[in-house]
């Protein structure tokens, strides 16, 4: 065991844990953040997702060790009160349907918003292809994103 001190959401997160012990358990035992959600562990589904100094990442499969002195954002650290953009647009266009998969999808959009402020159709299926939704609310998604791109650019969020 070792001391690992985190910064999740702005705020210091003090831990004591294995330096391989992932850092989806970390955010969910630890802080007691439960919007990031286990899927498979092996990085291959994206339920996980979280952002590692703006870039997305899954938590399931990065080492507490790695993720030492970063800056993590959460599902929770979007916004307080469901004010981002993403989730204003997640909500009009109803797009979860058992949720599951829902903050993974949300957090690599965040980080494909970020970098690409009118993403196309082509550029969401390249960034959204690693988040496995077993529903299958991949259109919802999509329009979502549009939703989300359309509204930062004419500055109704
Ligand atoms: S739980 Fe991490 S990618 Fe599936
Ligand atoms: S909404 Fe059910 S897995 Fe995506």
């Amino acid at each position: 065991m070792a001391k690992f001190k985190l910064t999740i959401n702005s705020k210091a997160v003090n831990v004591d844990a294995e330096a391989e012990t992932p850092l989806l358990w970390v955010i969910r035992d630890a802080a007691g953040l439960t919007g990031t959600k286990f899927g498979c562990g092996i990085a291959q589904c994206g339920a996980c997702t979280v952002h590692l100094n703006g870039a997305p990442v899954r938590s399931c499969s990065v080492p507490v060790s790695a993720a030492a002195g970063q800056k993590i954002t959460t599902i929770e650290g979007l916004s307080a009160d469901n004010s981002h953009v993403l989730q204003q647009a997640w909500i009009a266009e109803q797009v979860p349907q058992c949720g599951y998969c829902q903050s993974g999808q949300i957090m690599s959009a965040a980080a494909l918003l970020a970098n690409n402020p009118t993403p196309s159709d082509t550029d969401i299926d390249d960034a959204m292809q690693g988040n496995i939704c077993r529903c299958g609310t991949y259109p919802r998604i999509r329009r979502a994103i549009h939703r989300a791109a359309a509204m930062k650019k004419n500055g109704t969020n």
